[in-house]
């Protein structure tokens, strides 16, 4: 079982504050070993505001010229839509600093999914150096306990090969694209859950516990590296004391 630790913070600004500082440092004292530094952004909109702080604060703090963007998942909708990641990732921060465009690699939503998924799972091997090669994933968690687009029950976290799928949520009108957990546990270093608020409070109760079968957030377990929950006190307000000391 891959390290595992709580950080918890007193509310969402402070949460979005105190984890650009880390992605931040992560990256510095990673660049200082090697020449590239690979960041899967997260979608949804727990992380705009950790992107607006890193494009603000640490604009000239970090060699964003030696980091490569991937994204865990995305919408099938087309760059410039309002439901987009890449979108919501690149008017927040990526427009705002000065990664080079080439080395933003989008999940492209717009083309047909499958050539879209088979596209971006040669790009991923396309990548030099040894697996892991994603030094940091952030990833969101839903209230049902889903993680980029690996949702309950979903046949994709069977998926123990391919390392892009195609999703069809029924509850939800669009189809998305996604890292599936052969990606995210056997390509990640190390990956960070961002999570805020009361409406998330159970699902992070949940992940701590061991029902069966485990929720999608619970079987993201990088084989070589570890996961931090960086949580504001109302997403963490269900935790047990035990949970607590165990990991926090
Ligand atoms: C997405 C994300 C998804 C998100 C969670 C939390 O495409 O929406 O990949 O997994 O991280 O649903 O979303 P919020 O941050 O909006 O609560």
């Amino acid at each position: 079982m891959p390290a595992r630790r709580i950080e918890i913070f007193p509310n969402a600004e402070v949460l979005a504050e105190k984890t650009a500082g880390h992605v931040a440092q992560t990256i510095v004292r990673s660049l200082q070993k090697q020449e590239r530094f690979s960041l899967v952004l997260a979608g949804g909109s727990t992380p705009k505001r950790l992107y607006q702080i890193l494009a603000a604060e640490y604009r000239d703090k970090i060699s964003w010229d030696k980091l490569l963007i991937f994204f865990g998942d995305e919408r099938c909708v087309a760059p410039d839509d309002a439901e987009s990641n890449y979108k919501m990732a690149y008017d927040s921060m990526l427009s705002q600093v000065p990664v080079a465009r080439r080395n933003i690699f989008r999940l492209k939503g717009e083309i047909e999914p499958q050539k879209a998924a088979a596209e971006y799972e040669a790009t991923i091997k396309s990548v030099p150096g040894e697996r892991p090669i994603f030094d940091l994933v952030l990833l969101g968690l839903g209230a049902d306990g889903h993680t980029a687009s690996l949702f309950p029950g979903s046949p994709v976290l069977q998926e123990t090969s391919d390392l892009v799928a195609v999703v069809r949520v029924e509850k939800l009108t669009l189809s998305r694209l996604t890292l599936t957990l052969p990606a995210f546990n056997s390509y990640a270093k190390d990956i960070i859950f961002l999570v805020a608020g009361k409406g998330k409070a159970e699902a992070v109760q949940r992940i701590f516990g061991d029902e069966k079968p485990p929720l999608p957030a619970q079987m993201i377990k990088p084989d070589k590296g570890k996961v931090t929950y960086f949580l504001d006190e109302e997403a963490a307000s269900l935790l047990d004391n035990e949970t607590l000391e165990k990991f926090a």
